[in-house]
């Protein structure tokens, strides 16, 4: 990986360093509604850079992660006379990370950027790997680019106004880097509370840290996601169902608590199929319930659930799912297929793990 890792909380600092060494360019910074409104203000007073800097505002929320959003994007940066040379800062969760990374890959063919993450989720996912993308046709992500920006520059300051809610999202990416890892660092996530205010911020630096550097390692191996980098999908085949399900319901359930029950369900199919270990199962599946609740679903959901697995990207034959899954912590396996009946029998040992009758 190109991209630059700079773990502080003294942010400012670092991006002033950063536009130093790029050159002093001409900056845009791209933040969405909220962020222009409460962490904008923070780093304006902290660095000359972004105090001097072309600020584009978009609309927040993936609802807003779109072609129209991106044109915007793109005639603002022509506004401003933009060229090859300005600097992107992208300040803002994954959306405008996902969006100004792929506005910068793409005006002009191609401009330098940097993220500075301000939720939890970019900040251990979304800023760090060079996916950058919009949704399109009704479709997640579906026109995009790999793009790695500079660098990004990753801290906690930002977090004090950030929804519970959106912190426990990000601690379940967390959590799947831990499974990838090793016992270790899933033991420290395991003992350490996500809820907000419980978890001091600057306890948490260091674990986010832990958490990027698997996340960056897995991806420098493969950039493109021809193999290895399959293994951050691990919790996100039977995720990415419950999300999908969630909608169209019209009960929406947030993606990392969406993660949070998949990695349960995937880690019972890795003991159904690959021996996973019996009591990391059942105290991770604790955590899970003592901090997510309990994803309630009956027999009755499971063919619509098994149906949108069908649809996953990772799919290669119609009859056969395909998932990422783990023989122990830190041992991770890609394209193991599974059964209608084996997810069926996965989903019961959750209900019973959840305790849902
Ligand atoms: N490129 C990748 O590798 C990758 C990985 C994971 C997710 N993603 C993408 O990231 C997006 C999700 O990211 P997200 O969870 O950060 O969502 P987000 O960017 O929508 O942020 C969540 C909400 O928090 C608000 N917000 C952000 N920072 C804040 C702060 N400090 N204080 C108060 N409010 C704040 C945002 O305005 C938004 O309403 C999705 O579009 C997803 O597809 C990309
Ligand atoms: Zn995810």
């Amino acid at each position: 990986m190109k991209q630059k890792l700079i773990f502080t909380n003294l942010v400012g600092e670092a991006v002033d360093g950063l536009v130093a060494e790029l050159g002093n360019p001409q900056i845009a910074v791209v933040a969405d509604t909220n962020t222009a409104q409460f962490v904008l203000p923070l780093l304006v007073n902290d660095s000359k850079a972004v105090a001097g800097a072309t600020v584009i505002t978009v609309k927040s929320g993936d609802v807003n992660k779109n072609i129209d959003t991106l044109a915007d994007l793109w005639k603002k940066l022509s506004a401003m006379e933009a060229t090859r040379n300005t600097l992107v800062i992208n300040l803002g969760g994954g959306v405008v990370s996902d969006m100004g990374g792929f506005a910068a890959a793409t005006f002009k063919r191609g401009m330098r950027c940097i993220n500075i993450p301000t939720t939890l989720l970019a900040a251990v996912d979304a800023s760090v790997g060079g996916k950058t993308g919009i949704n399109f046709n009704g479709l997640k992500n579906q026109i995009g680019a790999f793009s790695e920006p500079e660098a990004a520059i990753i801290s906690t300051v930002f977090f004090n106004t950030l929804p519970q809610q959106e912190i426990l999202s990000g601690y379940a990416e967390m959590l799947k880097h831990g499974l990838l890892e090793n016992s270790e660092v899933l033991g420290k996530l395991l003992a350490s509370s996500p809820v907000y205010p419980l978890l001091d911020p600057t306890r948490l630096l260091p674990l986010i840290e832990e958490s990027v550097l698997v996340k960056s390692r897995i991806v420098e191996n493969d950039i493109t996601e021809v193999g290895i980098r399959k293994a951050l999908n691990l919790g996100h085949t039977v995720g990415h169902a419950f999300e999908s399900y969630s909608y169209e319901r019209k009960s929406p359930i947030p993606h990392g608590y969406a993660v949070a029950w998949g990695l349960v369900v995937e880690l019972v199919l890795s003991h159904m199929l690959l021996g996973f270990p019996s009591d990391v199962l059942h105290s991770f599946a604790g955590y899970v319930l003592a901090n997510y609740g309990a994803h309630q679903i009956t027999c009755d959901d499971y063919p619509a659930l098994i149906a949108d697995m069908r649809q996953d990207k990772k799919n290669l034959a119609p009859d056969q799912i395909n998932f990422t899954l783990l023989e122990n912590v830190g041992v991770p396996r890609i394209n193991i297929n599974a059964t209608p009946e084996q997810i069926g029998a996965a989903l019961d040992i959750y209900r019973d793990l959840m305790h849902i009758a």
